[in-house]
């Protein structure tokens, strides 16, 4: 019975023993592929002459920029080639020679139909890929001459959908700026138009947010992106525009931060709606990776042009009357059953 017993009890660990040469073999695999990915030599390198650029000019200048995604096999891992055909077909060129300049605080809007370019000119910016041909210049220095540290000081971006970490909030505002006080913190969130809803969370700035903690909604988490943006101060700011999708009193405050945000800045706004085109300094319609027209709001209507059209088809339906300036929300109305109420005494539901 012992003896049966011991078996037993020796079996367990002599399988587990054998299969020892297994797990070794699969992690030495593993060590493989996570040393390959960090041994990997980024897109994106800094020359060892790189200049600072100059703080605070706000200038931005596009040089015949041209530019063409990298295909998959050139940026493939080696690991990959071995299981995979990767599509060696060279990508079409997204930008075809665009220049324009952006002066030191103007706000240019960005225009066109869906898959123009507008986001892809806009990392070039930030240097997130790198030009096929032409320069872009951010303070009169060429991105890839300049140090990443200095360049991503200058520049901040809100993206359509701006991402938290799983950190508490003051973790994630201290992100952009790592030595800001509490108060900074909160002069970040009022000017953002959040500082009221942080304040009343149970525990305020350390609330755990994230994806398994406080769940913001797309306007505030877009509001929190902004005060993360003002704690930073950037001379240019770059906005990929999301607020088609929000109610009426969520884009209002998205308004009022953002004009927060931007006021006294250089602002290059990839705009999806009438009241920000409108304001523009400068608009630019990209078509096909090209400009195909610029100027003012009214300027580029009485051309009649692709603008035009947009103007008509896009953001005059996108852009609900709805006062962005007043974020009150109307008081409801209360009527009488079978009060007959006039399409213009309501207030619209925000339009997508
Ligand atoms: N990572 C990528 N690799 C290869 N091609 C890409 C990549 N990202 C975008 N493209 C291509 O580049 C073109 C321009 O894309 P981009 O995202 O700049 O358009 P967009 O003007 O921002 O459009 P939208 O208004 O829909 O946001 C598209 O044809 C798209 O297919
Ligand atoms: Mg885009």
């Amino acid at each position: 019975m012992t003896l049966a017993l011991l078996l037993t009890r020796l079996y367990g660990p002599l399988t587990a023993l054998s299969n020892v040469r297994v797990d070794v073999m699969s992690a030495l695999v593993s060590f493989d592929r996570v040393f390959e990915v960090l041994d990997l030599k980024p897109g994106i390198v800094e020359k060892p002459d790189a200049v600072p650029v100059p703080r605070r000019t706000g200038r931005v200048d596009f040089r015949d920029v041209r530019f063409r995604y990298p295909s998959a096999a050139e940026i493939s891992l080696a690991s990959l080639e071995e299981v995979a055909t990767l599509d060696r077909t060279v990508n079409e060129p997204v930008l075809k020679g665009v220049s324009f300049s952006v002066e030191p605080g103007q706000m240019v809007a960005l225009v066109g139909p869906s898959g123009a370019g507008k986001s892809t000119l806009s990392m070039l910016i930030s240097r997130i890929y790198d030009v096929t041909d032409g320069q872009v210049l951010v303070g009169g220095v060429d991105v890839r001459d300049a140090t990443l540290a200095s360049l991503r000081d200058e520049i901040g971006v809100v993206t359509q959908d701006s991402h938290l970490f799983h950190e508490t909030i003051a973790e994630n505002l201290r992100y952009a700026k790592p030595d800001a006080t509490d108060d900074e913190i909160w002069a970040a969130l009022a000017g953002a138009q959040v500082a009221d809803l942080v304040r009343s969370l149970p525990d305020g700035l350390e609330t755990t947010v994230g994806e398994r903690g406080y769940r913001f909604s797309g306007g505030e988490k877009q509001r929190i992106a902004i005060a993360r943006l003002l704690l930073k101060a950037p001379s240019i700011v770059i906005l990929d525009e999301a607020t088609a999708h929000l109610d009426s009193e969520s884009e209002a405050a998205v308004q009022r931060a953002l004009s927060v945000a931007l006021a006294g800045r250089t602002a290059l706004v990839i705009a999806h709606r009438l009241s920000t085109v409108r304001d523009a300094d400068q608009i630019l319609v990209l078509d096909g990776g090209r400009i195909v027209e610029r100027g003012r709001h009214d300027e580029l209507v009485a051309v009649g042009g692709l603008y035009a059209e947009l103007y008509r088809t896009q953001f005059a339906v996108a852009d609900s009357p709805t006062p962005y300036v007043d974020a009150t929300v109307p008081e409801p109305v209360v009527m009488p059953l079978g009060t007959y109420v006039a399409d213009e005494a309501m207030p619209p539901a925000a339009a997508n």
